[in-house]
């Protein structure tokens, strides 16, 4: 019925007054209860992503983990969700691991995350009690041995590596290959250095290994090669301790009409035929596999709502549509070239007969949101919708122009529940000292 299916929540419908409502809920009315912009998320979406890979990996890879990457969004509520669903989750941060304790994971279920964690951020890590820190670098090893001995504890960790594989998405979002901020690149065996720095210690306890290729991926080609690199590693460094295969996260997710991403379950059979199957052909046990998907789980249960302000029409040139967010609150198309399709949430019904610019309110003349924007007529009020906002939306959310940043609603079976405030101006000003 709507053009975008593939992109809205599944739940998503149009009432009979042509409004949009997703989880049963009245996008209109969300936007006049809450104000705008409003970020809504589908819980029954959620809920049934964050199963699907549960349930894909305990067919394919029995015994394996799920792994939320939380910078997707990483709001209590969801969080909350996550962790009721039985996944485990990546924290990149210290914030990150605040708030995965706050919403109530048991420690032992979290992964600690970065390329540059510090002395603070270890350290809370080790008090919590995480159960795995994926570490990145040489430096890092040293500082967490230093820790855990503090405490006298044993600390779990897989060695982060950047394989030398190169996938097919955005330069900014793909990560294995060597010429890489992250992990521990095979060149000059700075891998197997790391590996015997973690064998060495005794306050570290060395039980495999960890690869994010990229992130927004459509090709799954390529974690068949990279799967074959680690497999030759595990085999060059010993594999008898590699006992876990962390293959990262990556699947992307439509965000217009025309994707077609690969589904949860070929992803995961993907990702398991291709590490069973480099670990079987050198005739090694094969180990436990870990996935750590973000935007699959978070993104298309997600849409922003918009209200707009003015439309400009520049005889011979465009028409712009301001709307009351921007940048503040969606940084993937200036940042990444990202393209969203928009309809009307309050005439959904109606067809896009005009191509328009839709800009946010920022002052920066990349703040556009959709460079050619399919919609009906527009008139000054309307609520646009931009479906697919549900990962790394809010998560990069920032104040610039003193822009609250927006409030955050989820949905299902008719029911809406505010989970994260709108922002105020006296929130934006807290922190300054006069
Ligand atoms: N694991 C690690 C170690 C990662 O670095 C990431 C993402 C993930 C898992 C999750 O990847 P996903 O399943 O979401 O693709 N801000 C960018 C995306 C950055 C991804 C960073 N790392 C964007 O908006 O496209």
């Amino acid at each position: 019925m709507l053009a975008l299916d593939q992109v809205l929540p599944p739940s998503a419908t149009v009432t009979s007054e042509g409004h949009l409502a997703v989880g049963g809920c009245d996008l209109v009315e969300l936007a006049e209860e809450h104000g705008t912009p409003l970020v809504v998320y589908d819980e029954g979406a959620l809920r049934a992503t964050a199963r699907a890979f549960r349930e894909a990996v305990a067919r394919h890879a029995p015994g394996g983990e799920v792994v939320y990457a939380s910078k997707a969004y990483f709001g209590l509520a969801m969080l909350r969700i996550v962790c009721e669903e039985g996944l485990s989750v990546d924290a990149a941060s210290g914030g990150e691991l605040y708030a995965a304790l706050r919403a109530g994971f048991p420690p032992e279920r979290i992964h600690l995350h970065g390329n540059n964690k510090d002395a603070g951020e270890i350290g809370a890590a080790l008090d919590a009690g995480v159960g795995t820190v994926v570490v990145d670098n040489l430096d890092e090893i040293a500082l967490l041995e230093r820790e855990a001995a503090r405490r006298g504890m044993v600390q779990r960790v897989l060695l982060r590596i950047t394989p030398g594989v190169r996938p097919s998405t955005h330069s900014h979002i793909a990560t294995g290959q060597s010429d890489s901020k992250f992990g521990f690149p095979l060149a000059a065996r700075m891998a197997h250095a790391g590996v015997e720095a973690a064998r060495r210690s005794p306050h570290l306890a060395f039980e495999g290994i960890h690869a994010h290729l990229g992130s927004q991926l459509f090709d799954l080609s390529v974690f068949r090669p990279a799967a074959q690199v680690l497999a030759d590693f595990a085999v060059e460094i010993g594999a008898e301790d590699v006992t876990t295969v962390d293959i990262g996260g990556g699947l992307g997710i439509a965000y217009t009409a025309a994707d077609r991403p690969p589904s949860v379950e070929t992803f995961v059979e993907t990702i398991a035929e291709a590490v069973h199957e480099a670990w079987r052909s050198r005739g090694l046990p094969l180990p436990r596999l870990v996935t750590e998907p973000g935007r699959a789980i978070a993104g298309r249960a997600g849409v922003t709502l918009y209200r707009v302000g003015g439309i400009k029409p520049i005889e011979g040139v465009r028409v712009y549509a301001s709307v009351d967010g921007g940048m503040s609150d969606l940084l993937r198309p200036m940042l990444y070239g990202a393209v969203y399709e928009p309809l009307v949430a309050n005439r959904a019904d109606a067809e896009p007969t005009e191509v328009v610019r839709l800009v946010g309110k920022h002052c920066e003349s990349s703040d556009v949101l959709v460079g050619e924007a399919h919609l009906p007529p527009l008139e000054v009020g309307d609520l646009v919708c931009l479906p697919a906002t549900g990962a790394y939306g809010v998560s990069m959310a920032s104040n610039y122009n003193g822009q609250p940043r927006p409030a955050v609603v989820f949905v299902d079976n008719g029911a809406s529940r505010l989970v994260t405030r709108r922002e105020t101006y006296a929130d934006i000003v807290a922190r300054d000292v006069l």
